[in-house]
């Protein structure tokens, strides 16, 4: 029996076994197929990821590195996650990598328990003007543990104003600069925020997680050799499964290794360790370069054209594959992100509340969106279907919540959609 009939044959057996689960899969599934997904920390992986995360490996226990086991069986697994481990070095020009980090937040937190001890200080972007919560956030586990300072965006430019963190780093004097954002659309200068660490004798984590796909391809600045450790999530531009990784120098390998396991993680998932390798596989291909050249063009005509259409975006466009649309700026300031994303999620189009720089409201409901090119972009869609989004989106806002009119932009949604099917 070859794998795929045996995939096959595991589905069919889902079917039956447990129609509740199956069913509501299948519902997932046509909601991906039939809506238009814009979330930009989502993507969809190919059907060899879905195949090698879905595979026995699953069933194995690995708690260790390759060829340095607790467990008996793993000659294969140890074939597995070497071939991850080689492919992302090679992807990313780096000497050394963990890839058994289970999520980009236990990639963060290995890494900072690497440099420093609790109580000690952590500085990285605020959450509020675009870095993730593991960087610092009071509700998280990063600003529990240790001290935090945060720096934010320029007041006018809603920048990273280097100078400022500079003199701020002088100041706080963390043991660990943090780099990386969840929503920040223009390039983030690790050279220069590398050289502020080396400056003051401190260290420096990149969490590339939201860019690594532009990054591999060339098209972002790689953080590699002025982070003393580059974190990354595997499932957004980089399109693998959920999951973390951590690159590094040899010399380092063994310290961050040890905080992973048996610092904060069991046993290896080995099956998501070999969607990983296959991800990775994928994107060593001159195909993934066009895929990430492809995003930056969508991303450009889809910030052009909201533009257009009269949204104010934060820094008015984008160098990567978000942009923010800053809803307190546009028209008469009154609608809120709660609202833009629920009424846009009538219409069949996915994206997420967001604060905007300087927000006034609260994190639960905002002054902005967040949208992301990844997913459509993976579908094939190019830049006249942005173009049609974007006036879709600027439509769907204007309607306040009309479901009638909500309900016609869904339709117009659907039928586009059905030129770009997931997984023939
Ligand atoms: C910059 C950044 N780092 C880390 C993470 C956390 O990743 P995970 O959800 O895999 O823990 C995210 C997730 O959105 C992120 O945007």
């Amino acid at each position: 029996m070859s794998h795929t009939q045996l995939h096959t044959e595991f589905n069919s057996s889902l079917k039956t076994r447990d129609s509740a689960i199956f069913d509501s899969i299948q519902r997932e599934h046509r909601r991906q197929e039939q809506g238009l997904e814009l979330i930009a920390s989502e993507n969809y992986v190919s059907r060899a990821v879905l195949e090698a995360q879905g595979s026995v490996l699953t069933n194995k226990y690995a708690e260790g590195y390759p060829s340095k086991r607790y467990y008996g069986g793993c000659e294969f697994v140890d074939q597995v996650e070497a071939l991850a481990i080689e492919r992302v070095c090679k992807l990313f020009g780096a000497q050394a990598a963990n890839v058994q980090a289970h999520s980009g937040s236990q990639a963060n937190m290995a890494a900072y328990l690497a440099l420093m001890a609790p109580g000690e200080k952590l500085m990285g972007m605020s959450l509020s003007h675009g870095g993730h919560l593991t960087h610092g956030s009071p509700a998280n586990f990063s600003g529990k543990m240790f001290q935090v300072a945060s720096y934010g965006l320029h007041p006018e430019t809603h920048r990273l104003d280097y100078d400022s963190i500079r003199d701020q780093v002088k100041k706080e004097k963390p043991k660990v600069l943090v780099a990386g954002a969840s929503a920040y659309p223009r390039i983030i200068d690790f050279e220069v925020m590398g050289q502020i660490a080396r400056e003051e004798n401190i260290h420096f984590v990149v969490d590339m997680a939201h860019i690594a796909g532009l990054v591999a391809a060339g098209l972002h600045p790689s953080p590699i050799a002025h982070a003393t450790f580059t974190t990354s999530t595997t499932h957004k531009t980089l399109r693998g499964p959920r999951g973390g990784l951590i690159l590094c120098t040899q010399d380092r390998l063994k310290l961050i290794n040890s905080q992973i396991f048996p610092g904060i993680q069991g046993g290896p998932l080995m099956h998501v360790i070999a969607a990983k390798a296959v991800a990775f596989g994928e994107a060593l291909t001159p195909a993934f370069v066009e895929y990430q050249k492809n995003i930056l063009k969508n991303c450009k005509a889809l910030a052009e054209e909201l533009m257009n259409q009269g949204f104010k975006l934060v820094t008015d466009g984008t160098d990567n594959h978000l942009v923010l649309v800053d809803l307190a700026s546009t028209g008469d300031g009154s609608i809120t992100g709660k609202e833009a994303e629920a009424w846009l999620d009538q219409a069949g189009i996915t994206v997420n509340k967001n604060t905007v720089p300087n927000e006034k409201r609260s994190p639960f409901i905002t002054s902005g969106i967040r949208i992301g090119v990844p997913a459509v972009t993976t579908r094939g869609m190019g830049p006249s279907e942005m173009k049609q989004i974007a006036k879709w989106i600027y439509q769907g806002i204007q309607t306040r919540g009309d479901t009638q009119k909500l309900g016609q932009i869904h339709s117009a949604v659907q039928e586009l959609c059905g030129k770009f099917p997931l997984y023939l």
